[in-house]
């Protein structure tokens, strides 16, 4: 098998293994691994921004609390604290490889999202995640000490004696496997959306990370805190489209099908209360109305702040044939962000020993059991940034392996049939999963849940043992062992806490949550005036409803 070294290897090629990497050059030589194209991946779609403290109205104490208020006081205040303080010099890191944030005046435009008590939202239009991933990718490629290596999937961390000397990785262009070796290997896989049916995620966000990390028995937490989005646009052909919380910021409100409010019943911060409030409440309207969707309206935003901060949702909307300008948006909430994830401290160490975890798939305790919105990227960036002061101080301390692991033995390559049985099995954790460990759960649901899947996994074990590993059976793989380390952990917690709420601890029922009177009373008179709507104008959608 071929060997390929290095004294750094990273796995993933996001905000946190790109700014990683780059705060490493000079540490010793890295690879990274990347299981796609360098700038394939969650980064590039993020739009809000990076929370951060940057004006003489705001300060850390407050960006501190409405984190640890977002995560129902299960956040680590040491992480938080550590994150909202280095945020400034870090957005200023970012500035200086060349990351042109949005500016008014000459100064950083702050957007809002939900849960924030300020404008603290540092971002470039509605495309923050692409600006940032485009200028990571061109400031890692100019270091000799960096090598990527795209389409290279990792199958299988090695560990030899309690400490991790790399991955074996298949390269999914050729079919050939290779050890990538290394004296520290960086997680930095992102998160695992696709285990849900409805989701923002791309399709390449299968949970790999936290998959390799379980089978190698590195300690992971709070894998039950699955964030949900409230709107992501509903639409056949959006393909999980985030409609950013930014457009909230700017004026947006959620709105029932009549363009009439109900967030006010249920937090006073409205449409802007945290994710998994309005995520719930959604879930909730939804349900009693027995409708697949909402809408938010932005029609109350000037067209010039659309044209400036939201050109991107603004042409993909209109692509659509929604516009925003004049039409209510149907969105409806979708997975997001797993708030768990393979457990760290806060320089990155895992519990294997030259094993680090950053970004999504860590575990660093900021977002405790809801994440603050914006604050990933932030994330990403702070944790990469200890870990690579980390791992420089401790580089010449760690050991080199001699080790030729087992690659897994030559299969058959999969039939068509199988080829087809690998999407079916997949669709069928997504769906269960969104079905019984989704928005709102309940004891008997999440038992159904987990036979389920523990039928599906047996399956797979089997496929694993007789057909030859693809990136399809690998995914496939990774978002089993994703699902399976959200519903062990769910089932634990046996009461609700942030975004893992638990409705009917013991039965299932299908009537919607309890509601208070007077919501049922204005749920009811706005079935009444839905079915009223006869100005409705269907423009290749269901759900685009045009008040005139
Ligand atoms: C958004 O723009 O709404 C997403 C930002 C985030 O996930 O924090």
């Amino acid at each position: 098998m071929r060997i390929i070294e290095s004294d750094i290897l990273v796995i993933g090629s996001g905000i946190a293994g790109l700014f990683f990497a780059s705060k490493s050059a000079d540490s010793g030589t890295i690879n990274i691994i990347t299981k796609a194209a360098i700038d394939d991946g969650n980064t590039r779609l993020a739009q809000g921004g990076i929370a951060c403290v940057n004006n003489a109205h705001d300060n850390f104490e407050s960006h501190i609390n409405d984190t640890l208020l977002a995560g129902a006081g299960f956040c680590n205040r040491e992480a938080v604290e550590l994150m909202v303080s280095l945020a400034p010099a870090l957005i200023e890191e970012l500035v200086n490889i060349g990351v042109k944030f949005s500016k008014e005046n000459n100064i950083l435009d702050l957007g809002k999202e939900g849960g924030h008590s300020h404008h603290r939202i540092v971002h470039s239009t509605d495309i923050t995640g692409s600006v940032i991933e485009q200028a990571l990718v061109k400031n890692v490629s100019q270091f000799k000490s960096i090598h990527t290596f795209e389409y290279f999937i990792a199958i299988k961390l090695v560990v030899h004696d309690s400490c991790c000397y790399g991955t074996l990785a298949l390269d999914t262009q050729t079919g050939e496997s290779v050890f990538f070796r290394s004296k520290s290997t960086v997680l930095a896989t992102g998160g695992g959306g696709q285990a849900y049916l409805q989701t923002t995620n791309p399709l390449l966000a299968t949970g790999d990370g936290y998959a390799l990390a379980y089978d190698a028995g590195v300690p992971i937490s709070d894998m039950e805190f699955v964030q949900f989005h409230p709107t992501m646009l509903h639409h056949a052909q959006a393909h999980g489209f985030l409609i950013s919380e930014a457009l909230r910021g700017a004026g947006a409100e959620l709105v029932l099908p009549d363009a009439s409010t109900f967030m006010q019943h249920y937090h006073p911060l409205g449409s802007l209360a945290p994710r998994d409030i309005v995520s719930r409440a959604m879930y909730t309207e939804m349900k009693v109305l027995g409708l697949p969707n909402l809408f938010l309206d932005a029609r109350s935003i000037s067209p010039k702040t659309i044209e400036t901060h939201f050109p991107n949702i603004n042409t993909t909307c209109l692509a659509l044939g929604i516009d925003m300008l004049h039409h209510l948006i149907p969105v409806a909430p979708a997975a997001h962000f797993i708030c768990g994830g393979v457990t760290t401290n806060l320089d990155g160490c895992t519990g294997l020993k030259q094993l680090y975890a950053i970004g999504e798939v860590a575990r660093t305790g900021v977002h405790g059991a809801n994440r603050l919105a914006s604050n990933s990227l932030l994330e990403g960036l702070v944790f990469a940034f200890q870990t690579a002061n980390h791992v420089k101080e401790n580089l010449p301390y760690y050991k080199n392996s001699v080790l030729l692991p087992n690659f897994p033995v030559q299969k058959l390559p999969k039939t068509a049939l199988e080829q087809k049985e690998i999407a079916h099995l997949r669709l069928a954790i997504q769906t269960l999963m969104w079905e019984h460990i989704g928005i709102v759960r309940c004891e008997l649901g999440m038992k159904e849940g987990e036979t389920a899947l523990n039928l599906i996994g047996s399956r797979i074990q089997v496929l694993l043992k007789t057909i030859q590993l693809d990136r399809e059976l690998i995914e496939l793989n990774s978002i089993y062992k994703t699902a399976e380390l959200i519903i062990n952990a769910a089932l634990k917690r046996t009461v609700s806490l942030g975004c893992h709420y638990i409705e009917y601890p013991n039965t299932y029922k299908n009537s919607g949550p309890p509601r208070d009177k007077n919501i049922l009373k204005e749920t009811v008179k706005v079935k009444e005036l839905t079915q009223q709507i006869v100005d409705s104008e269907e423009i290749g959608n269901d759900h685009v409803i045009k008040i005139k």
